[in-house]
């Protein structure tokens, strides 16, 4: 707390579903406004609060609370489509969404059904180098932005603006998408499938960077969630194999307004192992002869992607890659998520450096290849063979699950400030005296 301003941005530090989730869901409560800052409906939350799992896109998490006000930053592409079944089945499962507790940036961009078409013919031109993109129009939509072209949620509003941007961006992606053997789009079309989207999202619609402004000056609290993860970040991560977006924490004042001095914690979420979906560099994949311990992993842990279904490739703790994170983020404290899932090993593998043709290398390689060339170096840990679901106290963990914790606190070099031990709310233990039991408190 600075100056009696509380603001947090949540990142998952390693390639994503690291169970952002639950802890957002979790430190919501103390918060007054959650929002998004980057990146659509290709993120996947899954919650869990009694019997009922909900499953966020597009949402942030904090919407399951319906005291908070969400928001939907600049920093996002928008699929009004994926907004409104969002929204529909959130109101299904009895949680009541209105504009008084939803605000729509105006400048966010909004995703096209041309941009999905795009993602697809993009896609299959890179063949073998493929990114495996969630195939939800993410990408195009953001090189519309860049390329300033893009229709953002506040031209969309005037039906002459929305229809002429909508011919004039149709009638180049029309090319690319007939070269690839795919029957165009219609601009009639899209326009009608659209505009009547955009009249209901009307209401929805705010300057939200001012929003943050006037919340600030009243001492709101505000909890700002990210998606996807840092090294999927378009600048920082294992480019091309990213986002289109900027999940890091430089991206959460871009994508808000909030300017960055105002930001007052950064909270990294990590899991014992590391997931990817999607193609690119995972050093410490879990292959050949470690294929049983993936499936183990992906079993324990349920690891298919919330939104694709896709199988998760599962690998080892990277710490070299975790401390890149650190790097980049500045986190000052920890979520480590998926304890339990680890219950049944014999031992348990950390990666504490990396090699690349017998040389030791010091830092996260910036380019993807030499990523594919890294030899990790492991410690092998014993692994505690008892359940830890559930526990809610440090002390009630087995010992070599509280050194586990420890060593891979310090291979990051920052606190773990919580423990998830289940997918539940109340399966968590909050460290005493960390920086996180700070946040919890206020
Ligand atoms: P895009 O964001 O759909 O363009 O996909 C680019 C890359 O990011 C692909 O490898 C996706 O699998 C990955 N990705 C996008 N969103 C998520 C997410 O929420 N969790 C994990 N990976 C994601």
């Amino acid at each position: 707390m600075i100056n009696g301003i509380m603001i947090i941005v949540i990142i998952g530090a390693q390639w994503g579903d690291e169970g952002k989730g639950k802890v957002v869901d979790l430190l919501a409560d103390r918060f007054d406004i959650v929002a998004r800052y980057q990146g659509g409906h290709n993120a996947g939350h899954s919650v869990y609060v009694g019997e009922k799992a909900f499953v966020l896109r597009l949402l942030p998490s904090g919407i399951i609370h319906e005291d908070k006000t969400c928001v939907l930053g600049n920093g996002m592409v928008i699929d009004p489509k994926a907004f409104f079944e969002e929204i529909d089945q959130m109101q299904n499962q009895g949680i009541s969404v209105t504009p008084k507790r939803l605000k729509v940036s105006s400048r966010a961009h909004l995703i096209m059904p041309y941009h999905r078409a795009l993602d697809h013919t993009s896609e299959e031109r890179l063949g073998n180098e493929k990114i495996g993109t969630t195939l939800r129009g993410i990408g195009p939509a953001y090189e519309d932005k860049a390329g300033r072209r893009g229709i953002r949620v506040s031209d969309a509003l005037s039906p002459e603006v929305l229809r002429i941007r909508i011919e004039r961006n149709l009638e180049e992606a029309n090319r690319i998408i007939v070269l690839y053997g795919q029957p165009p789009l219609y601009a009639d079309q899209i326009f009608n499938e659209i505009f009547p989207l955009v009249e209901r999202l009307r209401p929805f619609v705010a300057e939200t960077s001012h929003f943050f402004a006037e919340a600030k000056k009243q001492n709101k609290k505000i909890l700002l969630e990210g998606a996807q993860a840092t090294l999927l970040d378009v600048d920082h991560g294992t480019y091309p194999y990213v986002t289109s977006s900027n999940p890091t924490a430089g991206g959460a004042s871009v994508g808000t307004g909030i300017p960055p001095h105002h930001i007052t914690g950064v909270l990294g979420i990590v899991r014992t192992y590391l997931t990817r979906v999607g193609e690119g560099p995972f050093p410490t994949e879990m292959l050949d002869e470690e294929e049983d311990m993936a499936n183990l992993i992906r079993q324990r842990g349920n690891e298919y992607g919330s939104v694709t279904k896709r199988p998760r490739r599962c690998g080892w703790f990277d710490a070299v890659a975790t401390r890149y994170a650190a790097e980049l983020n500045g986190f000052n404290s920890l979520a480590l998520t998926k304890l339990d899932v680890l219950d049944a090993l014999e031992e348990i593998k950390v990666c504490v450096g990396y090699e690349i043709d017998g040389k030791k290398i010091e830092t996260f390689p910036a380019v993807s290849q030499d990523l594919q060339k890294i030899k990790p170096i492991y410690e092998t840990l014993e692994g505690w063979k008892s359940e830890t679901l559930g526990i809610t106290k440090a002390e009630d963990l087995p010992a070599k699950a509280r050194e586990y914790v420890e060593f891979l606190s310090n291979s990051v070099g920052v606190e773990i400030g919580l423990i998830s031990t289940g997918p539940e709310r109340d399966q968590t233990i909050i460290l005493p005296d960390s920086v996180m039991e700070s946040w919890f408190k206020n």
